[in-house]
């Protein structure tokens, strides 16, 4: 078999932690005397939380100093990890310890490429830390999806070429980032939101041994897109 690694995004993708998010951001912006609703949420998904709030801000036309920016991002994330610290393994999604399963018997390795600063904690809640090679997380990069750093980040530290790396990804930004990094990339969720991606699934229970097997045996992604038309 040709050499893959995987890359996995770690919200929406391993676990549902946009709720989390969401509950959070909600409450600031109930704070600042506007509507924030999960249309809205959309958008903040696989971008920093830097990049988050000034989107957040732009939702409400509110003008912030910068000073006063900082202490929301901070009371943001309190807010935040007061659901995240009570996580446990109970919130892994449907097909995830399965698909880890299978990747582990077919000796595919797999990092996190995550644009959380909160990844390692949320693995460690989730008891799931110790099985990734690597992670490359908020904290790890300097440009954020859909910027392909945090991907090519991953591929290093798989220690394979770029496209022969398989990004499993639940946000537009992070397709964007996997198909810009040159990777395989499989959205999961709505198919119509994450069109760009290569492959869509609903979620991870629908990913076979053999659809792995068979990502495994394509040669570039150049030739599996015309494939996939041909398929059509
Ligand atoms: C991404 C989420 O994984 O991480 C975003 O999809 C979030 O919604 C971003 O803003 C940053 O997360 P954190 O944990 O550093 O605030
Ligand atoms: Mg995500």
């Amino acid at each position: 078999m040709n050499k893959t690694g995987i890359i996995f995004d770690l919200d929406g993708v391993i676990v549902d932690t946009a709720k989390y998010h969401f509950l959070a951001w909600k409450h600031l912006a109930d704070d600042l005397g506007f509507e924030f609703t999960e249309t809205h949420n959309e958008l903040l998904k696989g971008v920093s939380r830097v990049r988050s709030l000034e989107i957040l801000l732009d939702i409400g036309n509110i003008k912030l100093s910068e000073e006063k920016k900082q202490e929301i991002l901070i009371s943001k994330n309190e807010d935040y990890l007061s659901y995240i610290t009570k996580m446990g393994p109970e919130e892994i999604l449907p097909g995830v310890t399965a698909l880890l399963d299978t990747l582990d018997g077919l000796g595919i390795q797999y990092v996190l490429g995550s644009a959380s600063k909160n990844a390692t904690l949320i693995l460690k809640k989730v008891n799931l830390f110790e099985r990734f090679i690597g992670i490359v997380d908020g904290n790890s990069v300097f440009k954020a999806k859909p910027d392909p750093e945090v991907f090519l980040l991953g591929a290093k530290m798989l220690k394979l070429k770029p496209e022969k790396c398989i990004v499993f990804e639940d946000a537009i930004a992070g397709v964007e980032a996997a198909n810009a990094a040159n990777m395989i990339s499989i959205g999961i969720g709505d198919k119509q939101t994450l069109h760009k991606a290569d492959f869509n699934f609903k979620d991870l229970t629908e990913i076979s041994s053999d659809f792995i097997k068979e990502l495994s045996t394509i040669k570039e992604k150049k030739e599996q897109k015309v494939e996939k038309i041909e398929n059509k």
